[in-house]
């Protein structure tokens, strides 16, 4: 499957760190497959004075300071071995953020201005603002400008504990300049040592040059866009904003039956503006449906049955001033795997620290802390169908972790605005916070 990692050679000096005060290994303990959900979406599996050995970018072995420091190889090998002394902070497995639009030029600042002024999303966007004026820059920029801008925001995004993103196209609207989004995400990608996973949303809004003629895109969409950006190797999902304003879910239908005749995954904004029945969509298995503010009752007891994940972007209710939240409780309650993403993209959601996310989760939507991590890690990790590797820290697992000035996981969401991360291993690789230099 297309996911974007660093090379072999990355990652191969053995690293452990030890005293450890609470290590969230979020391992599985009901016993049940699929992603979490209900009582068991808070289950951390904390080991308390923890250590964990990782070697050649994955980790080997997960347990107590003392037994690890007793171990055999380890004592053997001592010297070869990078050793962190954690001092009682708390590690978890690195945020898997889910949902990011990281391919755009400019912020959007009179968007910003007009909403404060008491404008709606919707009225900017029919006002020529919105998504579509984040087009041109797009259009007009060359590859190298774009993937430095999706670098810049990776390594932002490290800094705060991220170790694996989902990356969206989405603001070029034609052919070339969303494959171009999309080499972009795949330049930036080979120069971080973290997990990208590449998504195209040919199927954004309607370009202006297509005003009218909607049916021509979605054409567009399945006919050209699709096709190339599989056979290129360049995305492994296929999102569409199936909303007022945006595409019908007839209209998302169709955009999901191509991606999967062309051996693609599929994923969907939905329910952000207005309720839209999911059942018709869920026939295509998505992986994730992403905002769900507007969610039915009755799309509620669907999901709690399907191993598509809700991915909740409170960041984007944060930033629009909308005042309302997504129905996390309701989800969480009926059995529903939610999972927490940033949503980074210029319109609504410009944040990429996923320690805010799960504050707002908090305060916002009523999710206890550790629900919000589990929803930020192993949930995330399900929503982009990578759980396999991502998303806990156990033995065979990608060497993900984020490492917090705290002694209570419960003070990551605690401290909001601020940030806590001292450190991140991306792929067995450390990154230290509070600049960009790599240390492993
Ligand atoms: O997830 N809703 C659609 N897409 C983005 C917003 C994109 C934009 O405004 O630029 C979102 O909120
Ligand atoms: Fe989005």
């Amino acid at each position: 499957m297309t996911s974007f990692t660093k090379s072999k050679s990355q990652g191969e000096r053995a690293l452990l760190l030890v005293n450890i005060g609470q290590l969230l290994t979020l391992r599985a303990t009901s016993g049940k497959a699929g992603p979490r959900r209900g009582a068991d979406l808070k289950e951390l599996g904390i080991i308390e004075d923890g250590a964990v050995l990782c070697v050649g970018g994955k980790v080997v072995s997960v347990g107590k300071t003392k037994d690890a420091l007793r171990d055999p190889w380890l004592r053997k090998n001592r010297k070869k071995v990078i050793e962190i002394d954690c001092a009682g902070q708390v590690v978890l497995p690195g945020f898997v953020d889910s949902h990011t639009h990281p391919v755009f030029v400019n912020p959007r600042l009179v968007d910003f201005e007009k909403r404060i002024a008491g404008s709606s999303y919707e009225e900017i966007a029919a006002a020529g603002g919105g998504i579509r004026s984040s087009v041109e820059g797009v259009r007009g920029a060359g590859k190298s400008v774009l993937a430095e801008k999706v670098l810049g925001a990776l390594h932002e995004m490290a800094e705060q504990g991220t170790t694996t993103v989902e990356a969206k196209s989405g603001y070029g609207l034609t052919v070339e300049s969303e494959l171009k989004s999309l080499e972009a995400i795949r330049d930036a990608a080979s120069r971080w040592p973290g997990t990208v996973v590449p998504t195209l949303l040919g199927a954004h809004v309607v370009p202006k040059e297509f005003e009218g003629r909607s049916q021509k895109y979605v054409e567009t969409v399945c006919l050209e866009m699709i096709p190339r950006a599989a056979k290129s190797g360049l995305a492994r999902f296929v999102d569409v904003f199936c909303d007022r304003g945006a595409f019908s879910v007839e209209d998302t239908e169709k955009v999901f039956g191509a991606a999967r005749r062309n051996g693609l995954g599929v994923r969907a904004h939905v329910c952000q503006l207005t309720e839209c029945g999911v059942s018709s969509l869920l026939e295509f298995e998505p992986a994730s449906l992403d905002h769900m503010d507007h969610v039915s009752r009755s799309d509620i007891s669907l999901l709690a049955e399907r191993e598509t994940v809700a991915t909740l972007v409170p960041g984007a209710n944060y930033f629009l001033g909308v005042g309302k939240y997504p129905p996390a409780r309701d989800l969480i309650d009926a059995g529903v795997p939610v999972a927490l993403a940033t949503d980074y993209n210029p319109g609504s959601s410009p944040t990429s620290s996923m320690p805010f996310v799960l504050s707002l989760a908090c305060t916002q939507m009523r999710m206890s802390p550790a629900e919000a991590i589990g929803a930020a890690t192993i949930n995330g990790s399900w929503a982009l169908r990578i759980q396999e590797r991502k998303g806990s820290i156990e033995p065979g697992k990608d060497a993900d972790l984020a490492v917090f000035e705290t002694n209570d996981y419960r003070e990551i969401p605690y401290w909001f605005a601020s940030n806590r991360c001292a450190f991140a291993v991306l792929n067995g690789k450390l990154v230290a916070s509070g600049g960009s230099g790599e240390l492993g």
